[in-house]
């Protein structure tokens, strides 16, 4: 049966590829001192850094920089940058950029006013913010995280080895974001199909739970074909503009939280993924990747019936004359075949993790309890060992 919920999306969206001038209209809405925040300096040498700029100044922003973001954004620049708007009394975040762009802005636009430690109160208490929010709005330049329409905010502490999302509320979320495909075509292959992979995994994420007829699922199911069609039509063209237009679409739709409703939702592969991020600082959508496989065939006997259907009905797998085990697994070969032509990275060790640091890792794991199979620590680590 469908869970009970609430369902509110935030956040206004200008898609295409002349999207950019409605930024226009947008920043009228806010005050003078626009904190501009991007990473590190893609934006420059593709001149969305000087066309954002123009719009800046043609509607008289004072513009506070505040560049440098790295992936994975690290707790010391989060300090950094609730500082830079603190003291520039800015009135709007404008952040250009990917996940961690988007991420990061969030972050600081809960952390500015915030008189107590942004790390303790919502990366180890998970507290909502008690104080003044400054509003963000995004230009993504990198399809994948999602975070262009969500609360999310995900923060590394590398002194600590942890790697800590904080989904926010709508106050949070972006107020707008402008999503042009031509601005994702400059992305390196590696960071193309690490972000293919990101939105692959979200959905799978939230559609591996539960054992109900949810109309969640079919959406699911069908984002996951899109993503599987497009991908492949960018991974041999990445200056597909369809393809590549359906790739950024789809990401925003994998975790807008529509396909969460009435959902209990896994994460596992995520929580996995983060952690080896936080011993690594590997790309994202590569941390899941290498464990996903893995992690699958091990939860599967838990979920059969749904990775009955995701064979079916995601990988057109003929069920005549197998046992739904033979179906599962046919399935789950699919997605690994799909993932190596893609080109993602496969194993952990191939991101830096070595045997000594499995159980480290595997501490920093959070457990979550929504999916198939509440996993228990030696479970996580014969995963990880798994994935090695
Ligand atoms: O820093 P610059 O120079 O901009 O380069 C970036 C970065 O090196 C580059 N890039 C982005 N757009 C580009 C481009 N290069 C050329 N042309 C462009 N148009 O790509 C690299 C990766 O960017 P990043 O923003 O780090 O990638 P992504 O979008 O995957 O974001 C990853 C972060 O988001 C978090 C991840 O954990 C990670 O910290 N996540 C956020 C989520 C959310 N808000 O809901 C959910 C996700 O599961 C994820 O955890
Ligand atoms: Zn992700």
């Amino acid at each position: 049966m469908l869970g009970n919920f609430s369902y509110k999306n935030a956040t206004k969206l200008y898609f295409g590829d002349d999207s950019l001038k409605y930024l226009n209209e947008e920043l009228k809405q806010y005050g003078k001192n626009v904190q501009l925040i991007y990473g590190g300096g893609s934006i420059k040498k593709n001149g969305i850094y000087d066309s954002v700029v123009e719009i800046l100044k043609a509607n008289g922003k004072n513009i506070v920089e505040d560049g440098g973001v790295m992936p994975n954004p690290t707790l010391e620049k989060l300090y950094e940058g609730a500082k830079i708007a603190k003291e520039n009394h800015v009135d709007f975040i404008l952040a250009v950029g990917g996940g961690s762009v988007c991420d990061y802005a969030k972050a600081v636009a809960v952390s500015a006013h915030c008189d107590e430690d942004p790390w303790d109160k919502y990366y180890i208490r998970f507290e909502e913010p008690s104080c003044e929010i400054i509003p963000v709005g995004c230009v993504l330049t990198m399809a994948g995280t999602g975070s262009e329409m969500n609360g999310g905010a995900v923060i590394t502490n590398h002194k600590a080895k942890l790697k800590v999302g904080h989904v926010f509320g709508e106050e949070v979320m972006p107020k707008f974001s402008i999503l042009n495909p031509k601005f994702t075509m400059s992305l390196p292959k590696k960071q193309m199909i690490a972000g293919i992979y990101d939105i692959f995994s979200h959905i799978c994420e939230q559609y591996f739970s539960g054992e109900d007829d949810n109309t969640s699922d079919y959406l699911a199911e069908a984002l996951m074909k899109s993503v599987i069609h497009s991908s492949l039509i960018a991974i041999d063209n990445s200056q597909d503009y369809e393809a590549r237009s359906n790739i950024m679409w789809s990401a925003t739709w994998a975790l807008n939280t529509l396909i969460s409703m009435g959902k209990t939702t896994d994460w596992m592969v995520h929580m996995l993924g983060h952690s080896v991020g936080a011993y690594t600082d590997a790309i994202h959508g590569m941390s899941l990747a290498a464990v996903s496989i893995p992690y699958y065939r091990y939860i599967m006997p838990y979920g059969l019936k749904k990775f009955v259907r995701f064979a079916k009905e995601v990988w057109g797998v003929n069920p005549d004359g197998k046992s739904d085990e033979e179906t599962a697994n046919e399935g789950l070969s699919k997605m690994e075949e799909w993932m190596k032509k893609l080109g993602v990275t496969m194993k952990i060790s191939e991101l830096g993790v070595t045997e000594e640091m499995i159980e480290k890792i595997a501490d920093g794991t959070m457990i979550l309890n929504g999916g198939y199979k509440q996993l228990t620590r030696d479970e996580i680590i014969a995963i990880l060992k798994e994935s090695l």
